[in-house]
């Protein structure tokens, strides 16, 4: 038909399914907020109705509170953005105290991102938030500085990766996803060490190392100097990289990177991402998430499409489930 889609090839837009399994979990939809752009969740219920949510991933945790990098800590680029964050959180006691009553409330599953400089520090923190059934899991960031080993990024090195994880795992009953960062040669050696040490899902990808310098000062913007590129302008690398992982692994895949539209998830769904999260799109509006689940009904609707769980992997030859 010239001139526009049919209206929904007979498809009532309430009609549409777009729940979706994620290992144990059922998902109503598979948009979820990404660790560091949502706070702990009540900051975003100000702004919409926060139940429209698949799930929810908390700030990055450590377990002493972190008051993170320098500042300035955020530029602007040509196609999204960097941040030196740093980590800035309350610290894992303070979180328990006061936001654990917060979270219980929410209807849906909100997973607890932890960071970590040592081995033992993953555990301690899985096995304290191992005694919090209202959380439905852990998300562990690899992306930080082992201390202990001079200060490479965990997620760099497999057998790393392999460790926190298992470690993680062994204290913690519920769901662990272990965060990936893309600053690798090989990131799927990186998400099979995660897969064959029990992680249940990977999530990717994680901000990509990147710098600005202010020619006028002549001097680095950021106060870290160096900062995690997102939005936009990554959008190509994740893809590739869910999609090579999405091909290799069996566990659940949870797509992200410069997600801002509901065919960009799309895009990551048809790569064989299981779910989505949204980081940055939510900086530049609070109301992404639901914007982003409408446009995936629009889609869903202009492609006759029943079953959002249908297209998973659609566009991935190496996708077998
Ligand atoms: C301001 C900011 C803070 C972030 N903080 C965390 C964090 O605490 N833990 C983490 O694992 N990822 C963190 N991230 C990474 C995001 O969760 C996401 O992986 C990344 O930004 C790519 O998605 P996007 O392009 O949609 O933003 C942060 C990103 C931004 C922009």
């Amino acid at each position: 038909m010239k001139g526009g889609y049919r209206k929904g090839k007979g498809i009532d837009m309430g009609s549409v399914d777009l729940s979706i399994k994620l290992g144990s979990l059922q998902l109503k939809n598979p948009v979820m907020t990404a660790s560091g752009t949502c706070g702990f969740g009540e900051e975003l219920a100000e702004y919409f109705d926060i139940e429209k949510l698949g799930a929810l991933t908390v700030k990055g945790l450590t377990i002493e509170p972190c008051s993170g990098n320098p500042t300035p800590r955020i530029a602007e680029t040509a196609a999204g953005m960097l941040n030196s964050i740093g980590l800035e959180n309350p610290g894992l006691n303070e979180f328990i105290n006061t936001k654990m009553d917060v979270i219980e409330k929410f209807k849906f599953p909100v997973f607890v991102n932890i960071s970590g400089h040592a081995l033992d520090d993953f555990a301690y923190m899985a096995e304290k938030l191992a005694a919090f059934p209202e959380i439905a899991g852990i998300e562990v960031n690899v992306s930080c500085p082992n201390l202990a080993g001079g200060g490479m990024a965990f997620g760099t090195d497999s057998e790393l990766v392999y460790r926190v994880t298992e470690r993680v795992n062994a204290n913690y009953p519920g769901m662990v996803i272990v965060k990936l960062a893309p600053n690798v040669t090989d990131i799927v050696e990186i998400a099979k060490a995660a897969e064959s040490a029990g992680a249940d899902a990977v999530s990717l990808i994680n901000t990509l190392l990147g710098m600005a310098i202010d020619v006028d000062k002549q001097q680095p913007v950021l106060g870290n100097v160096f900062g995690g590129l997102s939005g936009p302008a990554v959008k190509p690398v994740a893809l590739r990289m869910v999609y090579q992982v999405a091909g290799e692994v069996r566990i659940p895949v949870i797509g992200m990177g410069g997600i801002m539209t509901g065919e960009d998830a799309v895009e990551f769904l048809l790569a064989g991402a299981r779910a989505v999260a949204i980081g940055t799109a939510t900086l530049v509006r609070p109301d992404a998430g639901p914007v982003i689940i409408e446009q995936i009904k629009e889609y869903m609707q202009k492609h006759g499409i029943n079953r959002l769980a249908d297209i998973i992997g659609k566009a991935n030859p190496d996708y077998v489930r």
